[in-house]
């Protein structure tokens, strides 16, 4: 989980910020809704006097009680889908997810808002909050109120309630239109890079791996990719930096699909695909992760190494017995993916010919969602564009040249997440390219706010639109850096 900067000002109550580094905090932040949503859920099973509740209400406690203790004041509050705490945004992890959207989904129920702990807890207090909070009738809007008035009948002043605060334009038609299969999209996501982590954990440990979650995950993947490719594509724009290996190989799965899709495979195919655009990069969990997160140039020998993860993944694969028939294309497909088009690259083929298509589709994938992710040793990526460019310059070479153009259509001229000018002044954030290859350099854009500092406005646009005379409304003037502008895409794709 990544903490960034709120982009609503704190208000009458100030907070200390939280300090501490970017990891710390969101360490700290996880642990924090993690809690919430394990008491909400325990305090639903046993009643108020229970013993066994006294193990998780401390549990609650210690967390909240050394923020405190830091900060002065905890708040926590939600601001449309996201959590705040102390003003700053939590952004959910893989392994906080279930507990983000459980804690939101609570709240919202019950048109909660704001919570704030203005002193050190104890254990009874909590105990009187977490039930009365419990025990509030859903969508009652005087809910706030009712539950400072119970505080109070147990003398408890320092917790703090405030109403949901329902934004205006969040309800929009294409919002909800989208929200089910923008929901389940959002779920496999997560679910997937979860499960490769387990996984590629295993692996490392020598342990059993459940791979045919992994077939069954891409299989629903396949299913929404057919559906709207537009969702899953969207999702590869959350780049989390402390995740990466997992994070990569659901993205380059994603984008594998994607482009298996627009190839016209069979769903078997697709689902082999996808399936070896996961396990690409499994051979990485064969490196020591000092190698792997160094932020230095690798040494001779540590180079040897890291080219050998190619390698080491076929071994991985082959010894994958629940995958039961493993296709030769999968096993192939993870040997080939840093092989370039001229056969440059790593491993040195023995009498190749050519590189497999599994391997050349995964290569630019890969390539591309390598080059637009932050790294340890490169911390501001690649833009989008600055990608497809470097892409461009470089096929005949390393990318199969048709493969290039199909993944183009893909993410289009304008890629997917880059921020853009319009003639009109406006600034936004292409949101879903237009599938008519007529219009590659007419996607849909989601405006952003100017001033909001990454605040989602949603209102999204359609740049093939054309007034009665034919001319069109906007136009894209030119791409933006989003580094400079301090506006973080992958917010507004989830
Ligand atoms: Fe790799
Ligand atoms: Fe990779």
């Amino acid at each position: 989980m990544e903490i960034t900067p709120s982009s609503t000002p704190p208000k009458k109550l100030s907070p200390k910020p939280l300090d501490g580094t970017e990891a710390e905090l969101s360490k700290l932040g996880n642990n924090l809704v993690t809690k919430f949503h394990v008491l909400m859920r325990i305090s639903q099973i046993y009643d108020s006097k229970n013993v066994a509740l006294s193990q998780f209400i401390n549990e609650f406690l210690e967390t909240i009680n050394t923020l405190i203790k830091g900060s002065g004041v905890l708040s926590l509050k939600i601001v449309k889908d996201d959590f705040f705490l102390n003003d700053q945004r939590l952004r959910y992890s893989v392994e906080g997810f279930t507990s983000f959207k459980y804690l939101s989904s609570q709240w919202k129920k019950r048109l909660i808002g704001e919570v704030i702990f203005k002193t050190v807890m104890g254990e009874e207090m909590l105990r009187h909050f977490i039930y009365a909070f419990i025990n509030l009738e859903e969508g009652c809007e005087e809910n706030a109120d009712l539950l400072r008035k119970q505080l109070e009948s147990h003398q408890i002043t320092s917790i703090e309630v405030k109403p949901l605060k329902i934004v205006e334009g969040e309800e929009e038609a294409f919002t909800l239109q989208k929200e089910d299969s923008r929901e389940v999209g959002k779920k496999l996501f997560f679910e997937t890079i979860g499960t490769i982590k387990d996984v590629i954990t295993n692996i490392k440990g020598n342990q059993h791996a459940d791979i045919r979650k992994l077939k069954r995950l891409a299989q629903k993947a396949i299913h929404l990719v057919i559906e709207d490719e537009s969702i899953l594509l969207g999702m590869t724009m959350i780049k989390n930096y402390d995740e990466y290996t997992f994070n990569h190989s659901v993205n380059v799965s994603i984008y594998a699909l994607a482009m298996g899709k627009r190839l016209g495979f069979s769903k078997k195919i697709l689902t082999e695909l996808g399936i070896t655009a996961l396990l690409h990069d499994i051979g990485k969990s064969k490196i020591p992760r000092e190698i792997l997160n160094k932020p230095a140039t690798l040494s001779t020998e540590e180079w040897e190494m890291m080219r050998k993860h190619p390698l080491m993944g076929v071994e991985i694969v082959l010894n994958l017995k629940q995958l039961g028939e493993i296709n030769p294309r999968m096993v192939v497909g993870v040997f080939d993916h840093h092989l370039m088009n001229d056969l440059s690259g790593y491993p040195r083929p023995f009498l190749k010919k050519e590189v497999s298509l599994f391997g050349r589709i995964i290569q630019i994938a890969d390539s591309y969602d390598a080059m637009t992710t932050p790294r340890i040793y490169k911390k501001i990526p690649y833009t989008p564009e600055q990608a497809l460019a470097i892409m461009l310059r470089e096929k005949e070479v390393h990318f199969d040249p048709l493969l290039l153009k199909i993944f183009i259509g893909l993410v289009g001229i304008y890629p997917l997440g880059s921020l853009v000018l319009l003639n009109t002044h406006e600034i936004g954030i292409v949101y879903k390219s237009n599938h008519d290859p007529t219009w590659l350099d007419r996607p849909m854009v989601l405006l952003v706010d100017r001033d909001a500092k990454g605040g989602a406005t949603k209102e999204l646009i359609d740049l093939t639109d054309a007034d009665k005379a034919g001319n069109y409304k906007w136009s894209i003037v030119k791409t933006l850096d989003p580094y400079k502008y301090h506006i973080d895409i992958a917010k507004y794709f989830l």
